[in-house]
């Protein structure tokens, strides 16, 4: 394939590789700083939930702008979340704890915040699972009833943020509010075209004359 650099589409899959790009050069040079491990787990955590926002945010855009071919950008940045939460995952699991099974339960008991990341983590799997078109063919109407979990995927990845941090919260309070308006907008267009639809069906008074 040419990358072509005036094609959206195309420049769009080139920025959703950067984070990971500039990671491995990093982590080539050596450039992690002091507690390389942490910095992997803040830098894949931190693009994980960014991607997971801007899924968040297609919807909203794509009611505002009435551009209806933003649903392959809602697929592929949802696609992106999952790649970056998954090896914000195995980091966790193979390079912090080296498959430790022992280590990892301790963790998991002595950590809280672990069993949010995991529930997340495990929503944005089948929404991962289910995002190609023949899943969504085959689960109708209930396609758009599962992929609404995203947003209890999202609160749970904000709880799993604010929840290890020790000092400055700024960041996930930003998140919170983030998603927090993302989905009053969608919880206000949902009520605003159910009134309208409402409006739409003639009353049966008026229909039976
Ligand atoms: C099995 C699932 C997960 C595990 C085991 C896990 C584990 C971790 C660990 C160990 C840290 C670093 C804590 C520290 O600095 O000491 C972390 C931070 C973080 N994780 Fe996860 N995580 C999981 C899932 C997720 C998911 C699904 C998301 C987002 C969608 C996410 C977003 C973040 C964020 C934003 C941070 C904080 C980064 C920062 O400090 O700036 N995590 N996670």
């Amino acid at each position: 394939m040419v990358i072509n650099f005036k094609n959206p589409w195309h420049i769009s899959i080139i920025a959703c590789f950067l984070p990971l790009f500039f990671l491995i050069i990093d982590i080539l040079l050596g450039n992690l700083g002091a507690n390389p491990i942490q910095t992997l787990h803040i830098r894949l955590g931190d693009w994980s939930l960014r991607f997971l926002c801007v899924t968040l945010a297609i919807t909203p855009i794509q009611v505002i702008t009435k551009w209806r071919g933003m649903a392959d950008y809602r697929q592929l940045f949802g696609v992106c979340c999952f790649g970056y939460s998954l090896i914000h995952v195995l980091v966790y699991l193979a390079v912090d704890n080296a498959l430790n099974w022992s280590i990892i339960a301790v963790d998991m008991i002595e950590s809280p915040y672990i069993w949010l990341g995991i529930f997340s983590f495990l929503i944005i799997t089948v929404l991962a699972i289910t995002s190609p078109n023949y899943a969504k063919k085959k689960l109708g109407k209930n396609w758009k009833k599962l992929h609404r979990l995203i947003y209890f995927s999202a609160v749970f990845a904000v709880i799993h943020y604010l929840w290890q941090l020790k000092g400055n919260l700024v960041q996930p309070i930003f998140y919170g509010i983030l998603i927090f308006l993302l989905l009053l907008f969608r919880v206000l267009n949902y009520l605003k075209n159910k009134k309208l639809n409402k409006l739409m069906i003639p009353n049966r008074s008026i229909s039976e004359q």
